[in-house]
């Protein structure tokens, strides 16, 4: 059975069928048609001399090159200059990084140092959950295994990494099965920033579902805001849908609006850095005006996003912690000044999109809709 007649079967709403497919879809879709572009994060040899290969994505889409870390401090700024972005992503390389903080932990006090190169690895960046998630889980491992050798501890931690690395993109899948019947055929869909395989394990989450219609032979148009100021939109999203050969368009941000306007979107979907309890979503800056455009122009507005993106000890998004960055990014973002010299800069690398402006939070564990406390917790905590 093709892909396509899967997916027909998945939106259609046949249950006996839609059970059957659901399965094989996921078959074909995990080993046949998707593929991501490249790995964005990969351990290289054994927990003892191995070590963490990171896709550096800041020069994408002229380059692809790899930067190996060996210690926690190379982890740390490859997550903090966004050589790895996106909320899953760096959650994986953070585990990743814990194996590192490892090898590098003296024998005495072994599991002390473990949690202080933990808290360092937090410290990079402030807005994904997942990156705190991750290095509490592998941690917590550590923990349960504090009787164990140095070295059996280390073979532990990286068998944790690893399991953090596949959930995520079987996370991914999931979401791209929910999210695929979304996309209708020759529909326009608008995205902002990069929620796509270069920003998890798999094969992204705002990406997911276009994946999957994609290989299910829908044909549709996303257009990919270019996202100010360093471009994720243009440079990472763009490059990797188009090497997907899925049909993209580049708009810079300040055209999203007349795009609308046109008639040339039918639906919006991001991802998510942190989901706090009641449905708010932090993501890319910018995305909260998309959200207000979508709202006016009567256009759905989706967020994807794994579990591991939820907050739940967070009440509201008003508690989400923004992360600043350096005014070199506004001012001298791709090496050419573009304002003047020792001029006064403000840089939220993020904004928060109330939950009343999303139509519905697509996740691993079921669709959030309407987006609110109750539902939220019903479907994230079960
Ligand atoms: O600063 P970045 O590039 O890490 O920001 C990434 C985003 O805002 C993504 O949209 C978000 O992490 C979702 S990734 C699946």
């Amino acid at each position: 059975m093709s892909c396509r007649t899967l997916l027909t079967g998945l939106i259609c709403g046949n249950l006996t069928a839609m059970k059957d497919d659901t399965k094989k879809l996921k078959n074909i879709a995990a080993h046949e048609d998707i593929k991501p572009p490249a790995p964005v994060a990969e351990w290289v040899g054994d927990s003892e001399t191995g070590f963490l290969r990171l896709l550096d994505q800041t020069l994408l889409p002229e380059e692809t090159v790899y930067v190996d870390c060996r210690d926690s401090t190379s982890v740390w700024e490859s997550i903090r200059r966004l050589a790895v972005r996106g909320a899953p992503a760096i959650g994986v390389a953070a585990a990743y990084g814990m194996v590192v903080a490892a090898q590098g932990a003296p024998e005495k006090d072994f599991l002390a140092s473990l949690n202080a190169a933990g808290q360092y690895l937090i410290s990079s960046r402030p807005t994904a959950v997942n990156l705190e998630w991750a290095v509490n889980r592998v941690m917590a491992r550590a923990g349960e295994s504090a009787d164990a050798l140095p070295a059996e501890i280390r073979r532990i931690l990286l068998d944790e990494a690893r399991a953090i690395h596949a959930e995520d993109e079987a996370m991914c899948l999931s979401i791209g099965l929910a999210a695929a019947p979304l996309i209708q055929q020759s529909s326009g869909v608008l995205t902002h920033c990069n929620a796509g395989a270069l920003a998890t394990g798999g094969i992204g989450t705002a990406t997911a579902g276009m994946y999957v219609a994609h290989a299910s032979g829908h044909s549709f148009t996303v257009y990919c805001d270019e996202t100010r100021p360093l471009l994720q939109g243009s440079r990472l999203t763009a490059w990797e849908l188009n090497r997907a050969g899925i049909d993209a368009v580049v708009i810079t941000d300040n055209m999203a609006a007349q795009v609308m306007r046109e008639g040339r979107i039918d639906m919006v979907i991001t991802g998510a850095d942190r989901i706090a309890a009641n449905g708010d979503a932090a993501n890319k800056i910018g995305t909260y005006g998309v959200a207000i455009l979508a709202r006016h122009h009567g256009i759905p507005f989706y967020v994807a996003a794994p579990y591991s993106t939820f907050d739940l000890d967070l009440p509201s998004g008003d508690a989400i912690p923004i992360e600043l960055r350096g005014s070199e990014e506004i001012i001298e973002g791709f090496g050419r000044r573009t304002a003047p010299r020792d001029i006064e800069t403000y840089s939220p690398a993020f904004d928060v999109t109330p939950a009343d402006l999303i139509t519905a939070i697509i996740t691993d564990r079921g669709v959030i809709e309407p987006v609110g406390a109750d539902n939220v917790r019903r479907i994230i905590v079960g």
